[in-house]
């Protein structure tokens, strides 16, 4: 049966580069660049091209440098912007501009200090200007999360008409609830006009933790990109996690709707984000947190030992992940023990095992983790004659 396509847009290089402690120098940002084209993605946002020569420089080596995805600078709805992002893409073999401007009363009056009609026509002069150098124009209304729907709607009416591609619709502030952002995606799908010309983007940040929800609940209601970051990363709480996303889509929604990621690659992808951004990944993390395929309860332990499945809904190698890990603490059983205990050489009779637990729970109540080495050490004591 054929599924949709959900365009990945991802922003770990422009959302999420803003946080601070995180910017890289070119050289880094080209190679996270080239693993994010590797890696399947449909769009990389590169930078905000007009915010520093560096980040002007970064967007066009990485036009240079990306082969499949299509590379895209943002813009505030303002002339030299737009100019200076088309300058940055010159060279980029799918060149996209990002467009827009606030939309919400909020934006409107404490930020702008102007009226709605001077938006719409902001916008559509921001987005005829950058049809004059590009034909792939991102429109984004900011705030859109808490924009009244009916105007938005107006907004998008309007980006449309001028020949934006993509109407984008963040949830700047992280506020909506997942129903209400399927039901404004749902309703730009019925009231933008020409909406058959552009497609919608999801573009959630986390602030009460609802950004991947929130993204979902957008493709249910019509979205066909989502916009993420590679672990999550983004402006105060962050924006959708990407891995987060394409495996709900891959193991959930698979049925309707699938994405051009390879999620082999994930873990990979995570850790060298994490690694060059020096922003440690949470171990909680869902798909690629340390902990995600880990198990530490004795009953956990004992029932992934008999079946993976019992307390797995992911096989850890679709996403990178060699295999499950039994970790040895105080609340460990016996099956863990025999488990690991073997993994390291020693198949233990059942009497063996018995004096094994006795060494092991007294070593366990004194270390928060009993390592491999710590393991074969004690074990080693025990049995030296087996080993
Ligand atoms: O959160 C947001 O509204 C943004 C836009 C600039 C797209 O990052
Ligand atoms: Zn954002």
């Amino acid at each position: 049966m054929a599924t949709d396509k959900i365009q990945i847009f991802d922003t770990t290089l422009r959302d999420g580069e803003q946080v601070p402690g995180c910017k890289l120098n070119q050289d880094q940002k080209i190679i996270i660049a080239r693993e994010l084209d590797a890696l399947g993605v449909d769009v990389i946002e590169a930078g905000f091209p007009i915010s520093s020569p560096g980040d002007f420089a970064a967007v066009d080596a990485i036009s240079k440098a990306v082969k499949h995805a299509t590379v895209c600078g943002l813009s505030r709805a303002v002339e030299n912007d737009i100019k200076c992002a088309a300058e940055s893409l010159k060279n980029a073999k799918y060149p996209r501009i990002h467009t827009g401007i606030g939309t919400s009363e909020m934006h409107i009056k404490y930020k702008f200090n102007t009226t709605r009609e001077e938006i719409i026509r902001r916008a559509t002069a921001a987005v005829k200007y950058a049809k004059t150098f590009v034909e792939d124009v991102e429109f984004y209304a900011e705030d859109a999360g808490r924009t009244d729907n009916e105007f938005l709607a107006r907004v998008c009416s309007a980006a449309v008409a001028a020949g934006a591609t993509v109407l984008n619709i963040p949830d700047t502030t992280g506020y909506c609830m997942p129903f209400e952002y399927r039901e404004k995606i749902a309703y730009l799908r019925e009231n933008v006009v020409g909406i058959h010309k552009a497609i919608l983007s999801t573009h959630c940040h986390n602030d009460l933790g609802l950004a991947t929800a929130n993204a979902i609940a957008g493709v249910e209601g019509g979205a066909r990109q989502i916009e993420c970051t590679i672990n999550g990363i983004g402006e105060r709480a962050g924006n959708t996690a990407l891995e987060e996303v394409v495996m709900i889509l891959n193991h959930r929604m698979g049925n309707t709707f699938h994405t051009g990621i390879d999620t082999k690659q994930l873990n990979r992808m995570s850790r060298s984000v994490s690694d060059m951004m020096s922003m440690p990944v949470q171990p909680n993390k869902a798909i690629v947190g340390d902990n995600a395929f880990a198990h530490s309860s004795g009953i956990h332990q004992d029932g992934v030992i008999k079946n993976r499945e019992n307390y797995e809904i992911i096989d850890p190698r679709m996403v990178g992940v060699d295999h499950s890990s039994i970790i040895l603490t105080a609340r460990s059983g016996r099956a863990a023990l025999a488990y690991r205990a073997k993994e390291v050489g020693y198949d233990l009779f059942k009497d063996e095992l018995d004096v094994a637990y006795v060494s092991f729970i007294e070593l366990a109540d004194r270390k928060k983790e009993v390592t491999e080495a710590d393991l074969s050490i004690m074990l080693s004591g025990l049995f030296k004659a087996r080993a």
